[in-house]
């Protein structure tokens, strides 16, 4: 191998920088070329090329974002999209690829291996820490740190009111930031896309609270939660239905994926980016590196990918118990 290309795909994450740094770096240390590719698989098949070298990430590890950028590729999505992507891959002499992302990223890889039998290497950048084989996926602590200060603001004001908070933090079909956060935040109800609680027993467990002396709360809400109603409608349901409740609603967004990342996004982001490396001049191919148990693992993207996110039991025990 003499050319590792590098991209940032999906959703970005703090940490995305230190990452795509670690490869460069490990591609400089090993002494063969490492070529940035702007905007995802789209620049993959726009040829949107840059070689980069140690100094072209410098000042970057501190940075929020990725600055190659990254994109949803629809093109990619098709054959026809696929192909080019190869040809320009060969035609600019590139051997191997580390791709960062989460779920999207690594099933476009894994059909691209497929396909073009391509030599990659994924690395699990996302805020949700919803891909199996790896403990944490990179940007996930900063995002979960991030929530957790929002949520102590708003705890300030919902406390002066005696106000009820619904607070929505990202994840679509992964209940990770918004139970840990939750827990973190000290929320009073957690509600999450794994697990299906039911209103009833929502307003159930906000009577039995207030009947304990408890003034105000807060429930944090993923966005893909099962409740079957959306934030707002929730609100709406929950001042119908109980008495002398005021509530309000924060969505917290995008200012989730942003940010300088942590310190253990860093680390981690140095150390997959270098497993990354390491995995592709060892022959390693179609597969993700990731974190288990403090170790680097690699498991095959199609493993990654794979199934349902399952809850942490312990934890929403956890959390059940700290919210009495
Ligand atoms: O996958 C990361 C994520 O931030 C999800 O938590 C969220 O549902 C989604 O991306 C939002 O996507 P977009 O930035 O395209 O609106």
């Amino acid at each position: 191998i003499k050319n590792i290309g590098v991209l940032t795909s999906g959703g970005d994450s703090p940490g995305m920088n230190a990452g795509i740094r670690a490869v460069v770096r490990a591609c400089a240390y090993h002494k063969i070329k490492c070529t940035g590719i702007y905007r995802g698989y789209q620049g993959l098949i726009e040829k949107d090329f840059e070689e980069l070298n140690a100094r072209s990430v410098r000042n970057v590890i501190n940075r929020g974002g990725t600055f190659l950028k990254s994109a949803r590729s629809r093109r990619f999505m098709t054959v026809e999209g696929r192909v080019t992507a190869h040809e320009n891959l060969i035609s600019e002499k590139i051997d191997a690829l580390v791709v960062i992302g989460g779920d999207g990223t690594f099933t476009g890889a894994s059909v691209f291996k497929k396909e073009h039998n391509f030599p990659i290497i994924g690395i699990p950048g996302t805020i949700d820490n919803d891909i199996r084989g790896t403990d944490y996926t990179i940007g996930y602590d900063t995002a979960l740190n991030t929530v957790v200060e929002a949520i102590d603001k708003i705890r300030d004001t919902a406390n002066s009111h005696n106000r009820l908070f619904l607070v929505e933090v990202m994840g679509r079909d992964a209940g990770d930031i918004a139970l840990n956060a939750g827990i973190g935040a000290g929320a009073e109800e957690i509600l999450i896309p794994e697990e299906n609680l039911g209103t009833e027993r929502l307003l159930e467990s906000l009577k039995r609270s207030k009947k304990s002396g408890k003034t105000s709360s807060i429930i944090v809400v993923a966005e893909g939660d099962q409740i079957g109603k959306n934030i707002f409608e929730l609100a709406e349901f929950i001042e119908t239905n109980l008495e002398d409740y005021e509530v309000r609603v924060t969505v917290l967004g995008h200012i989730q994926r942003g940010g300088s990342p942590s310190c253990y996004d860093r680390v981690l982001a140095s150390r997959l980016g270098i497993g990354a490396v390491d995995a592709l001049l060892e022959g390693k191919s179609d597969m993700m590196v990731g974190i288990k148990d403090k170790k680097l693992t690699y498991v095959p993207f199609d493993l990654a990918i794979s199934g349902e996110n399952e809850i942490d039991i312990d934890l929403r025990r956890v959390a059940d118990i700290t919210s009495i």
